[in-house]
C-alpha cells in the first residue's frame, strides 16, 4: 500500500471518529480488562502491514475512546480540537520536524515566532516578553518558575544555573491555598520542596486574600515568588490581581500567574476585567489545549524578562548550529526539552483560524453555557450550585437521601447515561459536581439535552 493510500484510509477513520461525536456516548463503553483483551498481546516477532494495525488499533481503541472532543463534555478543563488545528496538528506528525533548532526547521521557528507574538497580544501580555511553546500548563509552570528562580537568585547575588540550590539563599514562595496543584509540583521538580510555600488564605470563592499575603509576605524577608491564580480549576475564580501586583511589586517579588485556562478572559472584552493586573507579572503559565482548543498537548510559558527564561533555559554545544543574538529563534534556548514537536503549527493555525473576534466569541460562548447550565439547575429544588458563576466552570450540589454521597451518586449516574460527561470534586468539605464548559463544539442543544441528563440522573429525589 502506498502512503497515500494509508493516509486517505487513516483520514476516513478519523473523519469516522469526528463525525460520530454528536450521537456517541460522552463517556467510554468498555472496561480496561477489555481493552486489554484487544489491544494487549505479545510483543509482535515480526513486521505487521501498516493497513492492518492502523485499522486494528481504531477498531481496537474505539470503545475505550473518550468523546472529549465534543460538544457534551464537561469534565476536568478539556477543550475541543477546531478544525483547522487539527489539520495543522496532522501535518506536524508528516512534516516530522525537530522544532528544536531553527537549522532543523525554519518554518517551525518563524510559525512560533508569529504564534507566539499573537499570543501575547490575545493575553493583553507586554510586547516583547520570552514564550516557550511546551506540553501543557504543568510543564510552563517548571519554566516559568526555573526563569523565576534564576531571577530571584541572581537579584540575591547567587548563579542558581552554576551553583545550584545547595548553600544558596532561602527564597520564599507564597501562593493561594487554593492554588493548582502543578504549581507544587513544578516547585518540586525545581528542587524548592513544597515545604517553602507558605499558603496564603483564600475567600469562599478560592481567591488568595490580599491582605493574608500582605501580611505573609511583611512576615519574611529575601528573595520571594509570588504565585497568583487567574481561574481556580473548580470554581472559575479569579485571584484579585492588580493588589497582588502592588503587594508583589512593594516587596520586590517576582509574581508569576497560573492562567492555564482563565489567562483566556484576556481574550475577550468581556471578561477582560477578571484579569486586569496579570499584565504586570513577571511570568506566566496558560495552555493552547484548554482554551484556544488545539489538540494536546500544547501549553506555553511566558516571561516579562527574557533574559532569565534563556539564562534558565538555554543550553550550547559545538556540534549544534545555533543562531546569533538577535538572529533567528532557537526554540531550545526557550524550552526545557532538545528536540520536540514543531506544536507552533496547530497553535497557528487556531488562531488564524478562529481570529480574534472568534476567540473572544469561543470564550463567551463557553461562559454563557456555563451561565445555562447554573440558572437551569439552581432553580430546581434540592440542586444548589456552590460557585458565583464568574468564567466557564460550574460546582453544583445535590442533596437528597443519600446525604453527602447523593451528589456522588448523580455524577455516576450521569456517566452511565453517557448524555454527557462531567465529574466531581471536594469544594469547600462538600461533594460537588464539575461543570466546565470548554469546547467549541458544544451548542445550546447540547447544554439544554446534559442539563435534562443531569436532572433525569438527579430525578430520584430532586422535582422541579
Ligand atoms: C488552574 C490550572 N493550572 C494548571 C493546570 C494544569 O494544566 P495541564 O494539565 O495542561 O498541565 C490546570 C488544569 O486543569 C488548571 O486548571
Amino acid at each position: 500500500m502506498t502512503i497515500r493510500a494509508l493516509l486517505d484510509e487513516t483520514a476516513g477513520l478519523a473523519a469516522d471518529y469526528l463525525e460520530s461525536l454528536p450521537t456517541r456516548p460522552a463517556g467510554w463503553l468498555t472496561d480496561v480488562e477489555d481493552l486489554r483483551a484487544q489491544l494487549g498481546g505479545p510483543l509482535p516477532e515480526a513486521p505487521h502491514d501498516p493497513s492492518s494495525v492502523i485499522a486494528e488499533l481504531a477498531a481496537g481503541a474505539e470503545p475505550g475512546l473518550v468523546a472529549s472532543p465534543g460538544g457534551r463534555y464537561f469534565g476536568f478543563v478539556i477543550g475541543g480540537t477546531t478544525p483547522a488545528a487539527v489539520a495543522a496538528d496532522w501535518l506536524t506528525s508528516v512534516w516530522d520536524q525537530n522544532a528544536g533548532l531553527f537549522v532543523c526547521s525554519p518554518s517551525s521557528a518563524v510559525v512560533e515566532e508569529v504564534a507566539g507574538a499573537w499570543l501575547t497580544e490575545l493575553l493583553g501580555l507586554p510586547a516583547g516578553v520570552g514564550f516557550g511553546l511546551v506540553t501543557g500548563c504543568q510543564m510552563a509552570h517548571v519554566t516559568a518558575l526555573a526563569a523565576a528562580r534564576h531571577g530571584v537568585f541572581a537579584r540575591a547575588g547567587w548563579d542558581v544555573g552554576e551553583r545550584g540550590l545547595i548553600g544558596a539563599p532561602p527564597v520564599r514562595v507564597l501562593a493561594g491555598a487554593e492554588r493548582h496543584v502543578t504549581v507544587d509540583r513544578a516547585l518540586r521538580l525545581l528542587g524548592f520542596g513544597t515545604g517553602c510555600v507558605t499558603s496564603v488564605d483564600a475567600d469562599d470563592q478560592g481567591r488568595m486574600r490580599p491582605a493574608a499575603l500582605r501580611e505573609a509576605i511583611a512576615a519574611g524577608d529575601g528573595p520571594a515568588i509570588v504565585c497568583a491564580q487567574a481561574g481556580n480549576v473548580n470554581s472559575g475564580a479569579f485571584d484579585p490581581l492588580e493588589e497582588i501586583a502592588d503587594i508583589a511589586a512593594e516587596a520586590g517579588a517576582w509574581l508569576h500567574v497560573d492562567g492555564a485556562f482563565g489567562l483566556w478572559a484576556a481574550a475577550s472584552p468581556v471578561y477582560r476585567h477578571l484579569v486586569a493586573g496579570a499584565e504586570r507579572a513577571d511570568s506566566w503559565a496558560v495552555d493552547a489545549h484548554k482554551w484556544l482548543n488545539v489538540p494536546y498537548d500544547s501549553g506555553i510559558a511566558f516571561c516579562a524578562h527574557p533574559e532569565s527564561q534563556q539564562a534558565a533555559m538555554g543550553v550550547r554545544a559545538s556540534y549544534l548550529i545555533q543562531a546569533d543574538p538577535g538572529g533567528p529563534r532557537d526554540a531550545l534556548e526557550w524550552n526545557p526539552e532538545f528536540s520536540r514537536r514543531a506544536r507552533g503549527f496547530p497553535v497557528y493555525a487556531a488562531i488564524r483560524s478562529l481570529g480574534r473576534s472568534g476567540i473572544a466569541e469561543l470564550i463567551e460562548r463557553c461562559c454563557a453555557y456555563a451561565r445555562r447550565f447554573a440558572d437551569a439547575l439552581g432553580e430546581v429544588r434540592g440542586v444548589e450550585v456552590l460557585n458565583d458563576v464568574v468564567l466557564n466552570q460550574v460546582l453544583v450540589r445535590f442533596t437528597g437521601d443519600g446525604g453527602e454521597s447523593h451528589t456522588d451518586a448523580v455524577i455516576a449516574a450521569v456517566q452511565r447515561d453517557g448524555t454527557c460527561w462531567l465529574s466531581g470534586t471536594t469544594w469547600r468539605g462538600e461533594r460537588a459536581m464539575r461543570i466546565s464548559v470548554s469546547s467549541h463544539s458544544t451548542t445550546i442543544e447540547d447544554v439544554d439535552r446534559s442539563i435534562e441528563a443531569i436532572l433525569r440522573a438527579a430525578g430520584a429525589t430532586v422535582s422541579r
